[in-house]
Protein backbone atom coordinates (compact mmCIF):
# COMPACT_ATOMS: atom_id res chain seq x y z
CA UNK A 1 0.00 0.00 0.00
CA UNK A 2 1.80 3.58 -0.93
CA UNK A 3 2.13 5.48 2.00
CA UNK A 4 2.75 9.22 1.98
CA UNK A 5 6.47 10.05 2.46
CA UNK A 6 7.00 12.06 5.72
CA UNK A 7 8.96 15.19 4.78
CA UNK A 8 11.78 17.32 6.40
CA UNK A 9 11.15 18.89 9.03
CA UNK A 10 9.02 16.75 10.41
CA UNK A 11 10.52 15.61 13.87
CA UNK A 12 9.93 11.98 13.20
CA UNK A 13 12.80 12.16 10.88
CA UNK A 14 15.10 13.37 13.61
CA UNK A 15 13.85 10.34 16.17
CA UNK A 16 15.80 6.55 16.44
CA UNK A 17 13.89 3.65 15.07
CA UNK A 18 13.32 0.79 17.54
CA UNK A 19 15.26 -2.81 16.38
CA UNK A 20 12.94 -5.31 15.07
CA UNK A 21 12.56 -8.11 17.69
CA UNK A 22 10.16 -10.32 15.22
CA UNK A 23 9.82 -10.60 12.00
CA UNK A 24 6.12 -11.30 11.81
CA UNK A 25 2.99 -10.68 9.68
CA UNK A 26 3.29 -6.33 10.89
CA UNK A 27 6.80 -6.41 9.48
CA UNK A 28 6.30 -8.26 6.34
CA UNK A 29 3.05 -5.46 5.66
CA UNK A 30 5.62 -2.68 6.51
CA UNK A 31 8.43 -3.78 4.33
CA UNK A 32 5.72 -4.12 1.51
CA UNK A 33 4.02 -0.59 2.45
CA UNK A 34 7.98 0.91 2.07
CA UNK A 35 8.22 -1.12 -1.53
CA UNK A 36 5.04 0.07 -2.84
CA UNK A 37 5.83 3.42 -1.59
CA UNK A 38 9.53 3.45 -3.21
CA UNK A 39 8.83 2.19 -6.76
CA UNK A 40 5.36 4.84 -6.99
CA UNK A 41 7.58 7.66 -5.83
CA UNK A 42 10.52 6.44 -7.50
CA UNK A 43 14.18 6.24 -6.01
CA UNK A 44 17.00 4.03 -5.22
CA UNK A 45 16.26 3.21 -1.30
CA UNK A 46 13.70 3.84 1.72
CA UNK A 47 13.88 3.67 5.30
CA UNK A 48 10.72 2.85 7.75
CA UNK A 49 11.08 6.05 9.71
CA UNK A 50 10.13 7.66 6.18
CA UNK A 51 6.77 6.48 6.47
CA UNK A 52 5.80 7.02 9.69
CA UNK A 53 7.25 3.87 11.28
CA UNK A 54 10.13 4.16 13.50
CA UNK A 55 11.15 0.39 13.05
CA UNK A 56 15.14 -0.39 11.82
CA UNK A 57 14.07 -1.52 8.38
CA UNK A 58 15.68 -0.37 4.68
CA UNK A 59 15.19 -1.11 1.30
CA UNK A 60 17.61 -1.04 -1.16
CA UNK A 61 18.71 -0.91 -4.69
CA UNK A 62 21.46 -3.53 -4.60
CA UNK A 63 20.79 -3.03 -8.67
CA UNK A 64 23.76 -0.11 -7.87
CA UNK A 65 26.07 -2.45 -7.10
CA UNK A 66 26.48 -3.08 -10.79
CA UNK A 67 27.41 1.00 -11.11
CA UNK A 68 25.47 0.47 -14.79
CA UNK A 69 22.27 3.11 -15.34
CA UNK A 70 20.95 0.45 -17.23
CA UNK A 71 20.79 -2.41 -14.88
CA UNK A 72 17.35 -3.02 -13.52
CA UNK A 73 16.13 -2.19 -10.14
CA UNK A 74 16.41 -4.97 -7.27
CA UNK A 75 14.91 -3.69 -3.93
CA UNK A 76 16.07 -6.05 -0.78
CA UNK A 77 14.57 -5.28 2.46
CA UNK A 78 17.47 -5.16 5.23
CA UNK A 79 15.99 -5.48 8.71
CA UNK A 80 18.14 -4.60 11.51
CA UNK A 81 20.60 -3.44 9.24
CA UNK A 82 24.46 -2.69 10.46
CA UNK A 83 27.41 -0.50 8.33
CA UNK A 84 30.53 -1.49 8.46
CA UNK A 85 33.46 0.99 6.90
CA UNK A 86 35.71 -0.94 4.67
CA UNK A 87 37.72 1.88 3.47
CA UNK A 88 37.12 4.82 5.35
CA UNK A 89 39.02 7.25 3.02
CA UNK A 90 36.22 9.49 1.68
CA UNK A 91 34.64 9.94 -1.26
CA UNK A 92 31.67 12.60 -2.38
CA UNK A 93 28.28 11.52 -4.40
CA UNK A 94 25.37 13.89 -5.19
CA UNK A 95 22.19 13.09 -2.51
CA UNK A 96 18.77 13.03 -2.27
CA UNK A 97 16.63 11.91 -0.44
CA UNK A 98 12.40 11.71 -0.82
CA UNK A 99 12.30 13.31 2.60
CA UNK A 100 14.25 16.26 1.54
CA UNK A 101 12.32 18.16 -1.25
CA UNK A 102 14.02 20.15 -3.88
CA UNK A 103 17.43 19.44 -2.91
CA UNK A 104 20.58 17.41 -4.16
CA UNK A 105 24.18 17.66 -2.43
CA UNK A 106 27.27 16.49 -2.59
CA UNK A 107 28.03 14.22 0.43
CA UNK A 108 31.29 13.35 1.79
CA UNK A 109 31.52 9.54 3.25
CA UNK A 110 33.32 6.55 4.01
CA UNK A 111 34.90 5.31 0.38
CA UNK A 112 33.73 1.62 0.98
CA UNK A 113 31.40 -0.14 3.30
CA UNK A 114 29.01 -3.33 4.05
CA UNK A 115 25.79 -3.56 4.84
CA UNK A 116 24.86 -6.84 7.12
CA UNK A 117 21.06 -7.35 7.90
CA UNK A 118 18.26 -10.05 7.91
CA UNK A 119 15.98 -10.66 4.87
CA UNK A 120 11.89 -11.09 5.38
CA UNK A 121 13.05 -15.12 5.96
CA UNK A 122 15.27 -14.02 8.82
CA UNK A 123 18.67 -14.87 6.96
CA UNK A 124 21.87 -12.37 7.33
CA UNK A 125 22.31 -11.09 4.45
CA UNK A 126 25.56 -8.93 3.56
CA UNK A 127 26.31 -6.68 0.53
CA UNK A 128 29.36 -4.51 0.34
CA UNK A 129 29.91 -1.98 -2.51
CA UNK A 130 31.79 1.83 -2.98
CA UNK A 131 30.88 5.16 -4.48
CA UNK A 132 27.25 5.34 -4.53
CA UNK A 133 26.11 2.13 -4.03
CA UNK A 134 28.09 2.55 -0.52
CA UNK A 135 26.46 6.37 -0.01
CA UNK A 136 23.07 4.77 -0.53
CA UNK A 137 23.96 1.94 2.33
CA UNK A 138 25.15 5.04 4.96
CA UNK A 139 22.15 6.57 3.60
CA UNK A 140 19.61 4.97 4.76
CA UNK A 141 20.86 3.34 7.74
CA UNK A 142 21.56 7.03 9.00
CA UNK A 143 17.63 7.57 8.60
CA UNK A 144 17.21 4.58 11.38
CA UNK A 145 19.64 6.93 13.69
CA UNK A 146 17.36 10.44 12.71
CA UNK A 147 19.75 11.39 10.76
CA UNK A 148 19.38 13.10 6.80
CA UNK A 149 21.88 13.75 4.57
CA UNK A 150 21.27 17.34 5.23
CA UNK A 151 23.27 17.03 8.78
CA UNK A 152 26.46 16.18 6.80
CA UNK A 153 26.02 19.11 4.40
CA UNK A 154 28.17 22.59 5.27
CA UNK A 155 26.11 24.93 7.41
CA UNK A 156 26.19 27.08 5.27
CA UNK A 157 24.39 25.17 2.53
CA UNK A 158 22.07 24.01 5.44
CA UNK A 159 20.91 27.12 6.29
CA UNK A 160 20.51 28.33 3.20
CA UNK A 161 17.97 25.27 2.77
CA UNK A 162 16.33 25.29 5.94
CA UNK A 163 15.48 29.49 5.12
CA UNK A 164 14.35 28.25 1.50
CA UNK A 165 11.61 25.90 2.92
CA UNK A 166 10.65 28.18 5.92
CA UNK A 167 9.49 30.64 3.00
CA UNK A 168 7.87 27.79 1.58
CA UNK A 169 5.86 26.83 4.10
NI1 LIG B 1 16.74 9.46 2.46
Amino acid sequence: MLRPVVQYPNPLLAKKSEPVAEINDEIRALAQDMLDTLKTVGGVGIAAPQIGVLKRVVIIDVSLEKDDPEAPQDFRVFINPVVTVIDPKLSEENEGCLSVPELRSKVKRPRRVALEGLDLDGNTVRIEGEGYFSACMQHETDHLDGKLFIDHISYLKRSMYDKKMKKAR
